[in-house]
């Protein structure tokens, strides 16, 4: 076999001929390793083969359930055979649990799947599948690290589901560089792909990312593969969010909600995240709607402001510190409420980031009321951007939020002046011009008690 060498970015994975000192793709000085390429490697692919595209529409559409209802909701009804899946998140956040739930409710519905595990023994494997529920029969596994030997399985027992756990742990052995390399992962899943098509086999890439949660090796492998699919979520909490971030054959951006208990993941409904509207009244405690890809849902937005020992520490647990910062200068600017020698603690109840501007109504709120101890209605949402100025600025899918809030028991919605709003019934829609306007409201609310 004749093989040659090219040069690879560590950083971008923008590959060229040559050593250059810095990288062509994104600029980062001595980022380049050589790395040997075999020349064979595109060869498992039928390159003229031609289809009638009349029917490439109708073969296109087997979508094969997952069992998960969320993971199905975010890829558009489900995997699709021939076409290859990234499945990708953060160590511990069930990356492996939802692909070996994928198997099993394949299996289970009596179609042929197989696991290629590169990480884990079969008998690691077994023991997380047993927590699962019973391990349906037709469930294969192989242990194996060996490109070459995965793609050998595929051909010969043509699945209709193969998971690799992990893409970033197989390797080829005719390649000069090490497991992990960007050369290795980029050719392992190349291959993989191309066996996936031929075979019709829906492929699952497990990946895993690096501590700033870029994906792990070249992003070159985004583009490789037909949909890539994030797991987020705190490993030491429960609440599990799945977003498509590449889709070409389904809807992008949208997102799912998992909760991991101990027999795996299951699917959110999501009313679980906040209590609801109309609860008890507290300080410190303010609804809001957030927009996530065709999604709204109710945030609890929750502040504390203590007595400090030393210098005021702000913590925002997913809010966004820079809002929150913001938030806490225009209070002292314009509404004079000021915590500036104050600790400040900021958090959603539930664990769903709501980092958007459309939240800063609602953080400003939650900060107000509990710095001069007042409660707001639990019956009222706030949804609006706060500017500089301290004026509420119009938000992006007003409508859906207010629709959203009072599904979930909401009397009042706080919206800021402007900004396209089509008729609810069943709610009082107030529109303030000023963070300043919207605090008196909340107060004046909260004095009549819980609505
Ligand atoms: P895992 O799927 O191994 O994560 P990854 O492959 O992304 O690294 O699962 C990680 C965590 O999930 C692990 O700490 C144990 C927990 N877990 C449960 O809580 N319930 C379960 O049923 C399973 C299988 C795992
Ligand atoms: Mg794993």
């Amino acid at each position: 076999m004749k093989s040659h060498s090219i040069h690879v970015c560590r950083e971008c994975g923008t590959t060229s001929p040559r050593w250059v000192g810095r990288c062509p793709g994104c600029e980062a000085w001595n980022s380049l390793d050589e790395e040997v390429v075999a020349k064979t490697t595109s060869t498992t692919r039928s390159p003229h083969a031609t289809v009638s595209l009349h029917r490439v529409g109708d073969e296109n559409e087997t979508r094969l359930s997952t069992g998960v209802g969320e993971l199905d909701r975010v890829l558009g009804g489900g995997l699709l055979a021939g076409s290859t899946t990234l499945l990708f998140g953060e160590p511990g956040v069930g990356k492996s649990t939802l692909a070996l739930m994928s198997l099993r409710a394949l299996a289970t519905a009596g179609q042929s799947v197989l696991l290629i595990g590169a990480e884990e023994s079969a008998t690691q494997v077994a023991q997380r599948a047993r927590r699962l529920g019973a391990i349906p029969a037709g469930l294969e596994v192989a242990t194996t690290t060996s490109v070459g030997a995965a793609v050998a399985l595929i051909e010969e027992r043509r699945p209709a589901l193969c998971v690799i756990d992990s893409v970033s742990a197989m390797s080829d052995e005719e390649l000069g560089s090490v497991a992990g390399s960007v050369a290795q992962v980029r050719n392992a899943a190349e291959r993989l792909c191309g066996v996936a098509k031929e075979t019709a086999t829906a492929l699952v890439l497990v990946g895993h990312v690096t501590k700033d949660g870029e994906l792990a090796g070249p992003r070159t492998l985004e583009h490789l593969v037909d949909t890539v699919v994030r797991i987020e979520g705190d490993r030491y909490g429960t609440l599990r969010v799945v977003r498509a971030l590449k889709h070409r054959f389904g809807p992008t951006g949208e997102v799912g909600l998992l909760e991991m208990v101990s027999e795996g993941l299951r699917d959110l409904p999501e009313t679980a995240l906040a209590r609801h509207p109309g609860d008890d009244d507290v300080a410190g405690v303010v609804f809001t709607v957030t927009n996530d890809g065709s999604r709204s849902f109710l945030v609890e937005v929750q502040a504390l402001v203590a007595s400090s020992s030393g210098s005021p520490r702000r913590v925002a647990h997913q809010v966004s510190s820079q809002r929150l910062a913001l938030m806490l200068a225009v209070l002292e600017a314009r509404c004079d409420i000021d915590v500036s020698d104050l600790d400040v603690f900021a958090a959603t109840a539930g664990g769903l980031a709501a980092t958007e501007p459309a939240v800063d109504l609602a953080l400003a709120l939650a900060v107000a009321s509990a710095a001069a101890s007042f409660a707001v209605a639990r019956s009222m949402v706030a949804v609006g951007e706060v500017g500089l100025a301290g004026e509420l600025r119009a938000v992006s899918g007003l409508t859906r939020r207010v629709r959203e809030a009072r599904r979930l028991g909401a009397t009042r919605v706080v919206v800021p002046a402007a900004g396209e709003l089509e008729a609810v019934d069943g709610v009082e829609v107030t529109r303030c011009s000023t963070l300043a306007a919207a605090i008196e409201l909340a107060r004046g609310r909260a004095d009549e008690g819980p609505a």
